[in-house]
């Protein structure tokens, strides 16, 4: 066991649902370990002015359900320089913390990985709707995320059915289509644009223009915000078919509301993990589950890695939606 008294705990990037669920976690394992805990606001921003406060267990009551974060999150343009990340890791050593969690997307990786090669034990926690994070099945929040969006296309599908029309939903994912994928193949869309597969409008267009002809009574497009605009996208089938699709943007709801369950116990099973590991002496780390299994990779893996596309899930989609 390593001599860890004091971590601190941040959530930095952009928010998911689940946050909550894994900070409860954090403090909750390392309190039962023994180990004194501290919130830190507002992801590195809160880092470099300082606002920590310590953790008790009743401090993370009543959030587990809860979207969001409580511990707030932000952007901090000043983290990514090298003075920033120094000044980041003086506030901990002053404080005589021993290891940090930090919650977030790559970026945040970036920013943990910055912090360990100054000697600061991190250890990083897949918190993104965008499931682009490797070495994890699924990240914290992505479940949720794709609950809300085949919601949605439920909801647009009567509808889209009633007039006989097409229709384009955008969904988030700069650079990782996994969203429109997961959302995609749960509703029964006609077709999934992501940024990581090519495709071609006019065979978009030819596709939707035939289904109608043979029966179909509506057609759903998921586009991934990374591959292209639902609104360009719509315009340009339009030109090609004379088909006018309704375009929804479905934006930062994505990023809100209650975690599922699965998204509870991922987030659940992740923060324990992580304080257990800082136990057992481990340092820049990222932190996952693969196929029921944990696993533990050196943050520079992580960060320089990109997330494989599940290329048998779209062609699956692709071989359903005729
Ligand atoms: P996410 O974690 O959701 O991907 P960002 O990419 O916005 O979100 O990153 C969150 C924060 O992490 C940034 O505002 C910055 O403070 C920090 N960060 C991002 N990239 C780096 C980097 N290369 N070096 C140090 N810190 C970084
Ligand atoms: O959380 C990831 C993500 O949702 C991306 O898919 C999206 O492009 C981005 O964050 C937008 O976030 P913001 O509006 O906070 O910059």
């Amino acid at each position: 066991m390593a001599n860890v008294k004091k971590i601190a705990v941040l959530t930095s990037g952009g928010d998911s649902q689940g946050m909550n669920a894994a900070v409860r976690a954090v403090v909750r394992s390392a309190l039962y370990h023994g180990i004194e805990v501290y919130g830190v606001q507002r992801g590195f921003q809160g880092l470099l002015n300082n606002d920590l406060r310590q953790m008790d267990l009743r401090s993370v009551g009543d959030i587990i359900q809860r979207g969001g974060t409580i511990l707030q999150t932000a952007r901090c343009k000043e983290f990514l320089t090298p003075e920033g990340q120094q000044r980041g890791a003086d506030v901990l050593n002053e404080r005589g913390i021993d290891g940090l969690v930090v919650i977030g997307g790559d970026g945040s990786y970036q920013g943990a990985q910055k912090l360990s090669k100054l000697g600061i034990k991190t250890m990083g926690l897949p918190g993104t709707i965008d499931n682009d994070i490797p070495f994890t099945d699924f990240t914290i929040g992505f479940d949720t995320a794709v609950s809300i969006v085949v919601d949605a296309i439920n909801k647009l599908r009567d509808t889209m059915t009633s007039h006989e029309r097409s229709s384009i939903v955008e969904v988030m994912g700069r650079h990782c289509g996994d969203i429109a994928l997961y959302a995609g193949l749960a509703s029964g869309a006609e077709t999934i644009l992501v940024p990581e597969v090519s495709y071609d409008l006019d065979v978009v267009a030819n596709r939707m223009h035939e289904n109608f002809q043979h029966g179909k009574r509506h057609s759903i497009i998921l586009v991934a915000e990374g591959a292209g605009k639902g609104e360009d996208v719509a315009r340009e089938i339009t030109e090609r078919n004379g088909i006018e699709p309704r375009v929804t943007v479905l934006g930062h709801i994505q990023r809100g509301g209650t975690p599922t369950h699965n998204d509870r116990i991922l987030a659940s099973q992740l923060g324990d993990f992580a304080v257990r590991m800082l136990l057992e002496g481990e340092s820049g780390k990222g932190c996952g589950i693969i196929r029921g299994e944990y696993v533990i990779t050196d943050i520079d893996k992580v960060v320089g890695t990109k997330k494989a596309f599940n290329t048998e899930l779209y062609e699956l989609a692709s071989r359903l939606s005729l």
